[in-house]
């Protein structure tokens, strides 16, 4: 069945619930969701302090009022069962419910983490045969957000289900649903960010089971490296994003490790191209240039934009591609990347422009500099540094409208 006939009919059958549990009508994530994850830079050290610094560095760096909103904890602050099954947090976060009271009086959202398995990745406890207790005790926090990693679940198929794969796809949609209703059931809006690594296709069923946003990757690291190959594994998956349900290329890298002022809007320019979820960043150690690209208006319309259309690649030649979006009030964002080792003179080259769905003769903004450029044509001429690029919106000229 196909995902959204899928979900109209599921919405059916769960109406009543909702509205009587006050679901709100519009979705979570009608955009990508943007925040901050603490895994990339404090993985398993995360404490209760961590995230109360990381919400008050959202406010202060300008990053919330920028759309930066939710404060997503990641794997490690699960502690043990009670003799009813309930689930306590561990000594890194002594009161749940006080954390996600000052995070909210802050204006922003707060994120938890598991697993549909017995065991989360870093081996804490996972919400298999909980799912219920669990959905409701989020809800109870008062938690916004909840990132489901597969992690144990995968061995657990494998033992359930030996040599037979669709069963164990099977099982793992099952799993992936379970916590989806139980969500529903505890009334409280969540986001559900499924982690799957891109396994078995994701972006194929994760709206099935509720998904508002799904991996489409193993994990990311802070290497040029890495983020290109992620960015570019990408082509071919818009089709399968839109309003409430986004293709997610894992985290964003700035101000983790060394990339240099054009890798991170490579970077940046590229996810939000991708109508990514953005968050993951180190906030400790924000420079001024990691700041400005974080917080670039302009770019983060482009992620947000009400049309919801993720880029496609319409030209990939050696190191250099062109990626394209329509964009809701008619203009289009244009994104050249050089991703490779050189400096590019792009000879020959050619925008591309028809396959982007403008024309020659349309106005260009160059959006990283900020700056109007008049007409462009196919045959514009400019150079890319190794790992730089270029974002245009190009919108149709007055002679043309
Ligand atoms: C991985 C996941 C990471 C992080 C980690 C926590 O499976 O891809 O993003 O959540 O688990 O243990």
């Amino acid at each position: 069945m196909r995902p959204r006939l899928y979900a109209a009919l599921l919405l059916a059958l769960l109406s009543p619930l909702a509205t009587s549990q006050n679901q709100p009508a519009v979705p979570p994530a009608a955009t990508p969701p943007m925040g901050w994850n603490s895994w990339n830079w404090f993985a398993e050290k995360v404490t209760d302090k961590d995230v109360r610094q990381a919400a008050d560095l959202l406010v202060s760096s300008g990053m919330r009022d920028a759309g930066y909103v939710y404060v997503n904890i990641d794997d490690t602050w699960e502690g043990t069962r009670d003799a009813k099954g309930v689930l306590h947090a561990n000594e890194k976060f002594p009161d749940m419910k006080a954390l996600a009271d000052y995070v909210h009086s802050k204006g922003l959202k707060l994120g938890i983490y598991s697993s549909p398995g017995l065991k989360t990745c870093a081996r804490f406890e996972g919400s298999e045969g909980h799912e219920q207790q669990d959905a409701d005790l989020y809800a109870s926090w008062g938690i916004d957000f909840l990132k489901y990693d597969l992690c144990s679940l995968h061995k657990e198929m494998g033992v359930m289900a030996p040599g037979d794969k669709l069963k164990q796809n099977v099982i793992m949609r099952d799993a992936y649903m379970k916590m989806h209703l139980a969500i529903v059931k505890a009334g409280r809006p969540m986001v559900y960010s499924i982690c799957q690594y891109g396994h078995d296709s994701s972006w194929e069923w994760a709206a099935e089971v509720g998904g508002n946003m799904w991996r489409t990757t193993a994990d990311i690291d802070s290497t040029f490296f890495r983020i290109a190959q992620i960015g570019r594994e990408q082509a071919g998956l818009a089709q399968y994003a839109g309003t409430g349900h986004w293709n997610d290329p894992d985290m964003l890298e700035l101000g983790n490790g060394k990339l240099t002022a054009d890798e991170n809007r490579s970077h940046m320019g590229l996810w939000a191209m991708l109508a990514a979820p953005l968050a993951g960043n180190n906030l400790t150690q924000l420079s001024p240039n990691v700041l400005a690209v974080l917080t670039n208006r302009e770019i983060i319309a482009i992620d947000q934009d009400r049309l919801g259309r993720q880029a496609e690649r319409i030209y990939a030649k050696g190191p250099i591609e062109i990626w394209s979006r329509p964009l809701a009030d008619g203009t289009v964002a244009l994104a050249i990347f050089n991703f490779g080792e050189d400096e590019s003179f792009l000879r020959g080259f050619s925008l591309h422009l028809a396959a982007s769905g403008a024309a020659n003769g349309w106005n260009a903004r160059d959006v990283w500099a900020g700056k109007d450029l008049g007409p462009i044509n196919d045959n514009y001429k400019f150079t890319l540094k190794r790992h730089a690029s270029l974002i245009f919106t190009l919108s149709r000229g007055q002679a043309h409208n």
